[in-house]
């Protein structure tokens, strides 16, 4: 598909976009995000429909675990439109008015994409606000802006992404529309994202190194990412030094799951989250996602007791203290 629109005075170019990123593993087309074939066809399909019509795709949500290329979709689409693109992190601490601010200046501008990272960080009450944005194409200001509203002269459509679709209210989640959800990478996907990344760092891998990094990535790009400039830094694709640079494990734990792996061990092998919380020293939020992969591993089991470390688990975690 061809991206090129007319924006008015906020236009940029396709290479101008692809500027504000210097991420050098960063994703520049549809073809080199692999996976997700699904999202990216329903993506395509409604952005091809908007530009035949001379406007923007409607607003989008997009679901997934932390590092699996939400982002980098998010660029894409603004790409594919060729219109300017805000990347907003969303903090517990981004009041609703500083967005606003920012929302109309983006529209005065010449309008574009707006992507609101990790949404759920606004308040239930927070949220709210964004009904209007997504619903009415305005913004509302609350009491204390004496109820005024900003229509959008331009496009202005947003894009957002969480972690934890749980923390959003219903009403905004349907204000969305169906969500993009990214899926688990397959192993097979996970060594061609290596093999990608390694070919940009200028590397030329073997079909085992791909498959190997991609399996110690453990679904994760962003974690293959970090596996492969590692490998830049060693000036080399072999394995065992790349993952003992990295702290990472052939299975994909970080020094973090360990540090729970070996929590649970010191605490009788079966413990609950508060006690992996006191001994780890890892904060409870950081736990609960990291706990996910001991989970898919079968390195941890959820029970009526705890948390319950399996043979499994207990292998992994010898292994990884016979490296140390
Ligand atoms: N499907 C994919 N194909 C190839 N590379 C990918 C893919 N998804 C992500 N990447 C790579 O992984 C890196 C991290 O992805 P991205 O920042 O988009 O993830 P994210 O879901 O936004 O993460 P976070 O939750 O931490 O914000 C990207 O810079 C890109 O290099
Ligand atoms: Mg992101």
């Amino acid at each position: 598909m061809a991206g090129q629109t007319t924006k008015g005075k906020g236009m940029i170019t396709e290479e101008e976009n692809y500027k504000t990123s210097n991420n050098p593993l960063a994703v520049e087309s549809w073809d080199s995000y692999i996976g997700q074939e699904k999202v990216k066809e329903r993506l395509q399909v409604k952005i091809k429909a908007a530009m035949e019509r001379y406007e923007q795709m409607d607003a989008a949500l997009i679901l997934g675990q932390s590092g699996t290329g939400k982002s980098s979709i998010a660029r894409l689409i603004a790409d594919e439109h060729a219109v300017p693109f805000i990347d907003l992190m969303i903090t517990p601490n981004f009041s609703i008015s500083a967005l606003n601010n920012i929302l109309v200046q983006f529209d005065e501008d010449g309008g574009g994409i707006v992507f609101l990272d990790e949404i759920h960080n606004f308040s239930k009450k927070d949220q709210h606000y964004l009904y209007s944005i997504l619903e009415d194409n305005c913004i509302t200001y609350g009491a204390k802006h004496s109820g005024k509203r900003h229509y959008f002269v331009n496009a202005v459509t947003i894009i957002a992404a969480t972690t934890d679709e749980n923390l959003l209210t219903k009403a905004l989640r349907g204000r969305f529309g169906a969500p993009y959800r990214l899926g688990a990478y397959s192993d097979k996907e996970m060594g061609q994202i290596v093999e990608r990344m390694a070919i940009k760092m200028g590397f030329t891998p073997t079909i085992e190194e791909c498959i190997a990094l991609g399996q110690a990535a453990a679904g994760s790009p962003r974690q293959a990412g970090d596996l492969i400039k590692t490998a830049r830094d060693l000036g080399s694709m072999a394995i065992e030094p790349i993952l003992e640079l990295a702290e990472i494990t052939r299975d994909g734990l970080t020094v973090d799951h360990i540090a729970i792996l070996d929590s649970i061990f010191n605490l009788g092998g079966i413990t609950g989250l508060e006690n992996i919380t006191n001994h780890s020293g890892r904060a409870k939020d950081d736990i609960v996602d990291l706990e996910k992969l001991l989970v898919r591993k079968g390195f941890i089991e959820m029970t009526g007791k705890g948390r319950a470390l399996t043979g499994r688990g207990v292998k992994a975690l010898r292994e990884a203290r016979l490296k140390k």
